[in-house]
C-alpha cells in the first residue's frame, strides 16, 4: 500500500543550551534530492488547505513553528499526522490526496521537494486522482 510508504522521519537534533539545530541532507535524511523549497506562513489558526496529489514529486513537511495536522490519503486509506516538532518530518511519497488542517495561529510548514513546481504533476481533483490510481493497477 503506498501510504505505508509516508512516515514520520527523526531528523538530526544538535541540542545545545544556546537553541538546538537541525539539518536535512537530501539522500541521506530524505529519500530524493532537494530541489525545491516553499513554506506556508501568516496561517491563521484553524485554517485548512493543500487539497491535492502529486503524480511524481516527493516531499518532506516539516512544522518548523506551531502545529498543524497532514491527512494522507492513497485511495485505500487515510491517516492523520500530527506534526508540531521541527526535529519531525513527514515523508510524503507521489500518488498521495494531501490535505493540511488544524493550524495553529502563526505556525510555520516548510516542505522540502524533490522537483521545481510543474502544475502539470498536479491532480486537482479527487475524482481525477482515484481513476489515475484505477488505470495504474
Ligand atoms: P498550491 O500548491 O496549489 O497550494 P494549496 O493546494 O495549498 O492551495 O499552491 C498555491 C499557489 O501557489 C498556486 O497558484 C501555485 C503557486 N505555487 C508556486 O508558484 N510555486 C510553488 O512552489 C508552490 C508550492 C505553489
Amino acid at each position: 500500500m503506498t501510504l505505508e510508504r509516508c512516515k514520520i522521519i527523526d531528523l538530526p537534533k544538535i541540542s545545545d543550551p544556546r537553541g538546538n539545530l537541525t539539518f536535512i541532507e537530501g539522500q541521506r535524511h530524505v529519500p530524493f534530492d532537494i530541489r525545491r523549497v516553499y513554506y506556508l506562513y501568516d496561517v491563521p489558526g484553524g485554517s485548512e488547505r493543500g487539497g491535492h496529489a502529486h503524480k511524481a514529486l516527493h516531499q518532506l513537511i516539516v512544522a518548523m513553528s506551531g502545529s498543524f495536522d497532514v491527512v494522507l490519503d492513497d485511495g485505500r486509506g487515510k491517516r492523520r499526522f500530527h506534526l508540531n516538532r521541527s526535529y519531525y518530518g513527514l515523508y510524503v511519497c507521489p500518488m498521495i490526496w494531501r490535505e493540511l488542517d488544524n493550524f495553529s495561529s502563526g505556525s510555520v510548514c516548510m516542505v522540502l521537494a524533490s522537483n521545481l513546481y510543474d502544475e502539470s504533476d498536479y491532480y486537482r481533483d479527487y475524482g481525477e486522482f482515484q481513476r489515475a490510481l484505477r488505470t495504474a493497477q
